[in-house]
């Protein structure tokens, strides 16, 4: 196949054989999230640009890299969603949804873009497991959303993972922090990567988490977060572990988890995979983001929420064996040794399928004996056979393919015969 056709780098067809673990996940996420209360939203895979390369984004990552944005025809400026928070709280605002009760409850399970660089559980189109809600600042919604997501883990076997917090304030002490992060910084400029030479006038949060070799010495002296929280976020913050702890939540602190995206404000978290053979790479992640909807035009409104990557949780639950079962194989194959057999056979699979059987369907341009092969290698329990024979006395031939046991029923007592055992 030329290569100008091939799937684009990083992006890949999920094939029948996965998607066993993918409903799992799917089935999983929602009841989970249904059993706290959260309802559905599908938002659209693209969106104007703006949405997500806000002033307050700009210095990430996300925005600076790897968002995939382009024009469309009638000149707008669109973006394939690279993340689902800016998004719900886009439908939240358009949508009225301050005017419900709060917190307004929404997950979601959708496909994200991002122009990362492609390696094991990081790709160009990924899929999240979500939640956010949106209008209430209280420490328990913190824990909630914590509670749900470690439920769904735990629900999918995945017991094996560590829960790193922190809290990076707030709009009252974040800015002299950053004061105090820069002055630490300024005369250590010459020696930073790149990446944080840049960081330090647009995001300087974010070079306490730079995974490059030159800035790695720098870490560990630099000012904290956490030593220079205003007293309500101190506070908020102690009454979200207070709640981790009566929920048997165990967390470790992480001083330096500032986390990618720019709306992170107070509690921010990752949960990553632990023991064996595992990369360290985080398998779901979220914090409070109480200035978002603001800036997207709102009046200001708590939220959290987490987003979970559903090929990392999948690589993890292959990586543990804790595989599902595949599909059961079917119950018949009908197999059509006469051509003049296709009507009455389609009408005999529909009727069964009817009644609840799972049948595959051969055809008349395949000789019989490939046909009773291709049942046996589906693992039918059940081969049925309509030829000129039973067209002519209005039978079928079953054949138990698990004894090799063979009868002669009328087409009317197939669906018994094949169901009752
Ligand atoms: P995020 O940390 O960018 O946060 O992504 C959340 C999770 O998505 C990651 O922990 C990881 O499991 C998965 N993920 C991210 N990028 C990739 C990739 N390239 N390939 C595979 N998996 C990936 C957010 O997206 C926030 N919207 C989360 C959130 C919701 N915060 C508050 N509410």
């Amino acid at each position: 196949m030329p290569e100008s056709y091939r799937a684009p780098r990083g992006v890949s067809d999920i094939l029948p054989a996965d998607q066993p673990f993918w409903r799992r996940l799917r089935e999983t996420a929602v009841r989970v999230a249904e059993s706290y209360g959260y309802g559905e939203i599908q938002t659209p895979v693209f969106e104007r640009s703006a949405v997500f390369v806000r002033q307050e984004a700009h210095g990430t990552d996300l925005v600076d890299k790897e968002i995939y944005t382009f024009l469309d025809r009638g000149g707008d400026e669109l973006a394939l969603r690279p993340e689902g928070t800016a998004a719900v709280c886009r439908a939240y605002l358009e949508h009225g949804m301050g005017s419900l009760t709060q917190p307004v409850r929404l997950f979601y399970i959708s496909n994200f873009f991002r122009y990362d660089r492609p390696q094991a559980g990081r790709y160009r189109m990924f899929h999240q497991f979500g939640i956010e809600a949106i209008g209430d600042g209280a420490p328990s919604i913190d824990a909630e959303a914590l509670d749900l997501l470690r439920t769904f883990y735990d629900t999918l076997g995945l017991r094996e993972y560590r829960l790193m917090l922190n809290s990076i304030g707030d709009s009252v002490c974040r800015p002299a922090y950053l004061v105090k992060l820069r002055a630490y910084y300024a005369d250590k400029l010459d020696r930073l990567c790149g990446d944080c030479r840049r960081r330090y006038d647009v995001n300087p949060l974010r070079m306490l988490d730079c995974k490059n070799e030159p800035c790695q010495p720098f870490k560990p002296g630099a000012p904290r977060i956490g030593d220079n929280l205003c007293d309500a976020c101190a506070e908020h913050f102690a009454s979200v572990k207070g709640l981790l702890d009566d929920l048997g939540i165990a967390y470790q602190l992480e001083p330096l988890l500032v986390r990618g995206l720019d709306y992170y404000t107070r509690t921010t978290f990752e949960f990553e995979p632990a023991g064996e053979g595992t990369q360290q790479t985080a398998i779901g992640a979220g914090g409070r983001y109480d200035g978002l909807i603001e800036q997207l035009g709102g009046k200001p409104t708590p939220g959290i929420g987490f987003g979970a990557g559903l090929e990392r949780i999948m690589l993890n639950l292959k990586r543990l064996e804790l595989g599902p079962e595949t599909a059961p194989p079917p119950d018949a194959f009908l197999a059509v040794a006469d051509e003049a057999a296709e009507g009455r056979a389609l009408v005999l699979a529909r009727e069964l399928r009817n009644a609840g059987a799972t049948v595959i369907s051969g055809t008349s341009g395949r000789s019989l004996k490939s046909q009773m092969r291709q049942a046996n290698s589906l693992g039918a329990r059940y081969a049925l056979v309509l030829g000129e024979r039973e067209l002519a006395d209005g039978s079928v031939t079953v054949r138990d393919l698990t004894d090799g046991s063979q009868e002669t029923v009328p087409v009317g007592d197939v669906a018994g015969r094949i169901l009752s055992s």
